[in-house]
């Protein structure tokens, strides 16, 4: 492929990471037209409305300015990918839930699909980037669907592992730590990575483009998310033992992380990791590692999800346990159902699980998130006939008549609640649950609150003193 034939860039799924990604190649790039488009019509239709499909601070700005100059999003799959000749592919990779794999694989239907459409429709040779987080090897079996076109067409795919963190990912896409291309080491391949890295070249600075093989590329993605999980259930598990010995685990994490072989970085303990990405790309490094018959290392990086799962639970038992080990027709306001502050994301959100737990419980759960409030009523709807769930559009009226308050998303205008009023409109004794550790406890528990946290017994330590 000669580069300056490069006119048009596709992007096939267009979600939390495509969307994003190619709104800042477009903004970077004013010389590129770039599509995008995804199989689910109604999204398109929202990211061409002024009602945008989801919440990530800054984007909406960047589609406002790119969006019909040369950011195009497009329900014409067939004609995109005829017109483009490097294509992103960033649709879902979700854990399989069926036959061989289930519950640990990932779920490759989607890319392979989408190979599949590339070669229904492609006229010419085409450059295939994998923004997918993609288990090892993946470039290979997609290589072999797309050459198993009888068009004579040849494809180069290239690894591009996309590192953004929901609800930064705009600073992400500008300020990039890394930008990972990998490659086939041949003439071909380290020819179409270079065309890449040009792009990437119109705002990311040279040095932090790093061009490797392919597999290193396809499995750096699995291990720094495996990695940045292991953190916090590292923490977390700590957080259980500073409750049992009285240390404080914000203490603990301050230490240890002003180690400089450490850092400080990830290191806040809370009700555990969520998100679409963290729990199924360790499981599918787990699946990977038990597939080559390393038992002993997928046995080390399952735990890090058993940890979190545990913290989770062990956040929702001390709840019923303190409050008199019933929670029976008590209203309980959850505070934030996204996965963190920042996002309307609640894929694989800790106040799910917690949702749940209360609700076999009987507890009468209030639900109030700033940006999540649609998407916890779809994760919930199983429990949507239920007269114990409710929904709400402010803090306050979640919180009027409650025993308890439970945050579980760290959004800054939880921080800045009026308690004192909260309290006054609150059963008694009223109780706080801070799953997140943002709130001024000791004020708290000032006001009259039974307040707990994480990893720090406040009760002991105000004995202790
Ligand atoms: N969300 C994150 O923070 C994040 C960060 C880094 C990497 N990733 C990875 O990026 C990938 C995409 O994640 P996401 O969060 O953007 O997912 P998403 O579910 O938000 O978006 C994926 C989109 O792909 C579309 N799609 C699926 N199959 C298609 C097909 N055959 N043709 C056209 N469109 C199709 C879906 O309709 C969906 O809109 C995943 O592999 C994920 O692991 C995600």
């Amino acid at each position: 492929m000669v580069e300056n034939q490069i006119k048009t860039i596709l992007c096939i799924g267009a979600g939390y990471v495509g969307t994003p990604t190619m709104a800042v190649i477009a903004d970077n790039c004013p010389e590129y037209k770039i599509i995008v488009v995804d199989k689910n019509i109604d999204k398109i239709r929202a990211w061409n409305s002024d009602s945008l499909p989801i919440y990530e601070p800054g984007l909406e700005d960047i589609i406002k300015r790119r969006r019909n100059k040369n950011l195009f999003f497009s329900e014409d799959i067939a004609t995109s990918i005829k017109e483009a000749s490097i294509i992103f592919v960033s649709v879902n990779t979700p854990t399989k839930k069926f036959g061989l794999g289930a519950g640990m694989a990932s779920d490759l239907q989607f890319i392979e699909l989408v190979a599949r459409d590339i070669i229904k429709y492609a006229q010419e040779d085409k450059l295939v980037i994998e923004k997918s987080t993609l288990p090892v090897k993946t470039a290979e079996a997609l290589s072999r669907v797309l050459h198993s076109n009888d068009k004579g067409l040849k494809f180069e795919v290239l690894s591009n592992p996309e590192f953004l963190a929901e609800g930064t990912a705009i600073n992400d896409l500008q300020h990039p730590d890394r930008v990972l291309i990998g490659s086939m080491k041949t003439e071909s391949g380290i020819e179409s990575a270079k065309i890449l890295r040009n792009i990437y070249t119109h705002w990311v600075p040279t040095e932090k483009i790093k061009l490797t093989n392919l597999w290193s590329s396809e499995l750096s993605k699995l291990v720094a998310n495996a990695m940045l999980a292991q953190r916090v259930s590292s923490i977390n598990s700590i957080s259980a033992l500073c409750e049992k010995t009285n240390a404080d685990v914000e203490e603990v994490s301050h230490a240890v992380g002003m180690d400089s072989r450490i850092g400080s970085k990830f290191l806040n303990t809370s009700v555990g990791f969520g998100g679409s990405c963290f729990k199924k790309d360790i499981l599918n490094l787990v699946y990977i590692c038990r597939y080559y018959g390393l038992n002993e290392v997928a046995d080390y990086w399952e735990q890090v999800v058993i940890i979190n799962e545990y913290q989770q639970n062990r956040f929702v038992n001390k709840v019923i346990d303190k409050m008199f080990n019933t929670v029976v027709d008590k209203k309980i306001a959850v505070l934030g159902f996204a996965f963190k502050a920042n996002t309307g994301d609640t894929r694989e959100s800790p106040a799910i699980t917690v949702t749940k737990m209360l609700l076999k419980e009987r507890a009468d759960v209030a639900i109030y998130d700033p940006k999540a409030i649609e998407n916890a009523k779809l994760d919930l709807a199983d429990y949507s006939q239920s007269n114990n769930l409710h929904f709400y559009n402010n803090a306050e009226d979640a919180i009027k008549d409650s025993h308890a308050i439970l945050v579980l998303t760290a959004w800054d205008e939880f921080k800045e609640l009026d308690f004192e009023e909260a309290y006054r409109t609150m059963k008694k004794p009223s109780f706080i649950f801070d799953g997140c550790n943002i709130l001024q406890h000791e004020q708290l528990k000032n006001l009259g609150f039974n307040v707990n946290c994480i990893g720090k017994n406040l009760d002991r330590l105000k004995d202790d003193e």
